[in-house]
């Protein structure tokens, strides 16, 4: 199944939780920020952080992404395999996909925070962020599309 235009949309707009797996099946499951569809089967995002992520990615390529849209009443989960790039067109790309992604957050995120405390805090978050440089590329091959939702 593909990934639909408004599921990309999604993957876009919120937080999405990644999971992976140790070679032995011990699971591990973390936030992610960046992803982004980069066609009806393929999913971007950056590592920036990983450290079990990472580990577990380069022993074992299968994964699977959740995440809900709230104000859609959408969930989903998709399975997938992921590989790892350090250099060359794909990690060109997630670097570009951060830039676009950063600016439009930081516009966006800025304007629904009226707490001067909360906003200082946060802005300080978007400039350690900003500082930090990606160190590879996660491409993930989508395989299957499954609908958290009841059926309706
Ligand atoms: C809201 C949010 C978004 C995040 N997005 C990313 C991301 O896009 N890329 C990344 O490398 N880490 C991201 N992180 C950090 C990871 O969730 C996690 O803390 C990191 O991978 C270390 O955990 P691990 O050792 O289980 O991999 C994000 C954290 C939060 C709270």
């Amino acid at each position: 199944m593909k990934l639909t235009d408004e599921i990309k949309q999604m993957l876009d707009e919120n937080i999405v939780y990644l999971a992976t797996s140790t070679r032995n099946g011990e699971p591990n499951v973390v936030p992610i920020g960046s992803a982004y569809a980069i066609s009806d089967n393929e999913i971007l995002i950056h590592d920036m952080m990983f450290v079990k992520t990472r580990a577990n990615l380069e022993a074992n390529p299968r994964v699977a992404i959740s995440f809900t849209d709230t104000k859609r009443w959408e969930s989903y989960q998709l399975k997938g395999s992921a590989k790892i790039f350090t250099e060359g067109d794909i990690f060109e790309k997630v670097l570009e996909i951060m830039k676009i992604k950063e600016g439009r957050r930081q516009k966006d995120h800025m304007e629904t925070i009226s707490n001067p405390k909360v906003k200082e805090r946060v802005q300080r978050m978007m400039e350690l962020h900003k500082s930090m440089r990606p160190k590879a590329a996660v491409l993930i091959a989508v395989e299957e599309v499954y609908s958290n939702m009841p059926e309706m």
